[in-house]
């Protein structure tokens, strides 16, 4: 990437939104990261100013579209029009599909997949008007094995998929590709904190059924989303780019 582009980063303040955060700074890119964790944001944001990164933070919960239309109008008075959209903010809270509330289903319906509508359709004017954009999201693999006790999680994911393949056709020819990077087991605060509360085994055990016998890092998420967001992937849409050591082929 040559050109300097305006980056939105949703939940960029920890595990894999600041690990894309961290590689588009590093590549001169102004980047604003959105996520609600005010002390994280913070702290985050402080770390990669002090490593020259042009950084904007702004607490936001994706779910509220007001606060996302106000989030943006202060991104395009600090930086200008927005070019790339990293749709990543989620939520992962595993319960029993017999046992769930509605409140929990709708939660995470509203972050995960609300949230992701909310980011990429306030952004998608800027896109329109330069004939230029690119927008990843990024759902799981949840959608693609279902996933137990996260009937929630894996729906909203796989509306995050559908989303994804019909803004590529509806804005392909108008400059726009839109792809999704669906992660499967990634080293990352909410990885490891399903690990310490007992809801998944540890991140190694699982690792070691992976062809790469690994967890995914969150740079791993990077580099590939750096590439769909570059000149030389404008004619990668639509499509699900799957980062997961061959987890799911
Ligand atoms: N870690 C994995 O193994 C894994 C696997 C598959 C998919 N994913 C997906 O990757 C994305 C990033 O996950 P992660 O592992 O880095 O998690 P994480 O918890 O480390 O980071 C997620 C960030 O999103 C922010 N966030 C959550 N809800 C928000 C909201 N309403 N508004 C704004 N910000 C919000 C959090 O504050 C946090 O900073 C998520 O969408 C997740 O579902 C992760």
């Amino acid at each position: 990437m040559h050109e300097q582009r305006v980056v939105v980063v949703t939940g960029g303040a920890s595990g894999i939104g600041l690990g894309i955060s961290r590689l588009f700074a590093a590549s001169g890119h102004p980047v604003a990261i959105l996520d609600m964790q005010r002390e994280a944001l913070a702290r985050e944001s402080g770390r990669l100013r002090d490593d020259g990164a042009n950084i904007l933070p702004l607490e936001v919960d994706v779910s509220d579209r007001a606060q996302i239309d106000a989030a943006y109008a202060t991104v395009r008075d600090t930086f200008g029009p927005i070019s790339i959209v990293i749709a990543n903010a989620g939520i992962s809270i595993p319960v029993p599909f017999e046992t769930m509330t509605t409140e929990q289903w709708q939660r995470t319906i509203d972050i995960n997949l609300n949230g992701v509508f909310h980011t990429i359709q306030a952004a998608l004017p800027d896109m329109l008007e330069a004939k230029w954009g690119r927008i990843v999201t990024i759902s799981s693999q949840a959608a693609q094995s279902g996933s137990q006790d996260r009937a929630h999680y894996a729906a909203s994911k796989g509306g995050v998929i559908g989303l994804t393949r019909s803004l590529a056709r509806e804005f392909g020819g108008r400059g726009v590709t839109v792809n999704t990077i669906p992660p499967s087991l990634v080293d990352t605060p909410m990885a490891r904190a399903g690990e310490a509360a007992g809801q998944v085994p540890p991140l190694e055990v699982i690792a070691q059924h992976i062809p790469v016998p690994r967890p995914g890092t969150p740079d791993d998420i990077a580099y590939a989303c750096a590439f769909l967001c570059s000149e030389k992937a404008s004619y990668i849409t639509g499509q699900e780019i799957n980062v997961n050591g061959g987890s799911w082929m």
